[in-house]
């Protein structure tokens, strides 16, 4: 990523005034988000009745047989859940980045109390289902949130085209986890949990609409650093690569839903490619990042071409 920086001055001017000037509109948003969620109760999701005391009570501990999810459906929720246990350095990296004040501090109060929702859900279903070792969930749980979460010292305006993509990610994650669970009670919640997703994304994505109007040139060199560098939250978890391989193996989430249903919808709707509000700074992200996107295209075509021959020739090897 090459571009003529700002000194580090000029940076943190833009920062306070973008803040300033940004409040109005977070105000706004928060107000019609509030509108358009509905309140939900986890316990709703859960199917309690299944539920059986663990040996400590006298009951009996987790077995292999006692989970009914596809395992890796089962993966894929423990690292969904693994990802939402992360809240609390979430919610330090964004108070941190747009502060407890005003408009802002509410957004970010109300948006870790909706996130706060989504490790209990999931983790009661997991527990009351046994669809997952709990003793292991335990202690990868321990394990994600010592080691936190750190975005490092991203500027305001690349925290807010990350979560931009993040929340859609996250959204498309537990949408498609929840379908490949095959249980209807994990699929409903999961797509309850989504649809909370969606809804944090339009914020963030209207945030850094009005963010590119303010300094169209600055928001564009944040949005080619984030697309270039985007890592999903729950990167740093113990086995993440294996877990996501397998995840990316059964179509969950994979390179082409990030390009096609993530990364692409949401440059569309900031007109990125159409601006021609840009200077020549501005301009010369869009294109580096232009290209960027038809290599990452390019290598996702690629990946479910071979996924796609892979399961060809498994499926001709199970009928001859
Ligand atoms: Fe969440
Ligand atoms: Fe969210």
């Amino acid at each position: 990523m090459t571009s003529p920086t700002d000194s580090p001055e000029a940076a943190a001017a833009l920062q306070t005034r973008l803040l300033r000037d940004l409040e109005p509109v977070v105000a706004e948003n928060l107000e019609r988000h509030l509108k358009a969620t509905q309140a939900w109760n986890p316990h709703d999701y859960v199917p309690w009745s299944e539920g059986k005391d663990f040996a400590y009570l006298g009951g009996t501990d987790w077995e292999p047989g006692d989970s009914r999810l596809d395992p890796v459906a089962r993966t894929s929720m423990v690292v969904n859940l693994l990802t939402e246990d992360n809240l609390p350095s979430y919610h330090r990296e964004i108070s941190t980045s747009f502060g407890r004040d005003g408009a802002w501090g509410q957004w970010v109060g109300h948006w870790t109390a909706e996130e706060g929702r989504h490790g209990i859900a999931l983790r009661d279903y997991l527990v009351v289902t046994r669809g997952t070792d709990p003793v292991e969930l335990e202690r990868l749980r321990m394990e994600h949130m010592a080691a936190g979460y750190d975005q490092g010292d991203k500027p305001m305006l690349q925290t807010l085209a990350y979560v931009s993509f993040q929340e859609l990610a996250t959204r498309v994650s537990h949408r498609n986890t929840g379908r490949a669970t095959g249980c209807p009670v994990a699929e409903g919640l999961l797509a309850r949990v989504a649809k909370d997703e969606n809804l944090h994304m339009v914020f963030y994505r209207n945030l850094l609409a009005a963010a590119f109007d303010q300094a169209p040139d600055e928001t564009m060199e944040a949005v080619r650093n984030e697309v270039m560098s985007f890592a999903m939250p729950g990167a740093g978890m113990p086995g993440f690569a294996r877990s996501s391989m397998m995840i990316a193996k059964a179509g969950i989430y994979d390179l082409k839903l990030h390009h096609d249903d993530v990364l692409m919808p949401v440059l569309r709707f900031w007109k990125v490619f159409e601006r021609t509000d840009l200077g020549p700074r501005g301009e010369a992200a869009r294109l580096e990042m232009a290209q960027f996107l038809e290599k990452l295209d390019e290598q996702a075509t690629r990946f479910v071409t071979r996924r796609e021959e892979a399961e060809a020739r498994r499926a001709a090897r199970a009928a001859g």
